[in-house]
């Protein structure tokens, strides 16, 4: 008989409950198993093994060279190391092309990772991938407003539904998904109020990322939370810690030490 788990792990179906109770969503990104682990026994409710990926941990400028194998290989490390979080992972960049296209990607990433969800990025035309995932029995989470990996079409990376026209066009993407079968949407880079008005609309939860603190949850990149990393994070990020300090401490006084220990030995040896 198998000793049940004392941690029960988190369901899209309790994401939409806490929705539904207006209690607030809390999702970090994680990419290995320590950071994984640590952010999972923090009392996060949703893990996201994003295709941010290329940028913050393989030295990619954009996350278009990131492919399914490594999103696979990631979230596998994620998915065994945690216990309570809802792990997502992002589908990434040429598998959401047509809805066969995808759901054979996600059905791989389900079968070889362990997640319990996967993220698409996209607006309307992401409607008819999402219907078909959702109807196959896979959950899926929407992103719409800046995305990634629509960085050469939209032109760069900046603030979404600034003109009344974009809010629109925010605002029918978002019903359209939710529609499709959506459990939740992330709204990234969303003017505040239009990221507010877009969570009232819906019933699903929105989880936002430099959109203000209208949504129903807020997603960050863990390195930016915790300041690991060599380049500034987003001005919404507000970093926790000073990570990147501490290994630069860390590193510079180990040098030191193996240095000064090694030159006092060929001292006395001399
Ligand atoms: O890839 C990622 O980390 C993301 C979040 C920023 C939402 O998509």
């Amino acid at each position: 008989m198998s000793v049940p788990s004392a941690t029960k792990r988190l369901t899209t179906r309790d994401i939409g409950r806490l929705r539904q109770r207006a209690e607030p969503i809390a999702m970090l990104t994680a990419y290995d198993s320590v950071m994984a682990a640590l952010v999972d026994q923090s009392g996060i409710d949703i893990i996201l093994v994003g295709d941010s990926l290329g940028n913050v941990v393989l030295g990619y400028e954009t996350t278009l060279k990131v492919t399914l194998a490594d999103m696979i290989r990631h979230a596998a490390a994620v998915a065994r190391s945690t216990e309570r979080a809802l792990v997502v992972c992002d589908m990434p960049f040429g598998t959401t092309t047509d809805p066969e296209t995808a759901l054979r990607s996600a059905v791989e990433i389900f079968q070889q990772s362990g997640v319990q969800a996967v993220k698409i990025e996209g607006g309307l035309a992401m409607a008819p991938v999402i219907k078909r995932l959702t109807d196959y029995g896979i959950p899926v989470m929407a992103h719409i407003g800046l995305m990634p990996q629509a960085v050469h079409q939209l032109g760069g990376y900046y603030t979404h539904g600034k003109a009344a026209e974009s809010a629109e066009r925010l605002s029918q993407e978002a019903r359209a998904l939710e529609e499709a079968g959506a459990f939740a949407i992330v709204l990234e880079c969303i003017v505040p109020e239009v990221a507010t008005a877009i969570t009232a609309e819906l019933t699903i939860p929105t989880i936002g990322i430099g959109s203000g603190p209208g949504c129903a949850g807020q997603v960050l990149v863990i390195n930016d939370l915790i300041g690991l990393n060599t380049r500034p994070a987003p001005s919404f990020a507000k970093p926790r810690a000073d990570a990147a300090g501490l290994v630069r401490a860390a590193v510079a006084d180990y040098v030191a030490e193996t240095k000064t220990a090694a030159l006092q030995k060929r001292a006395g040896a001399a």
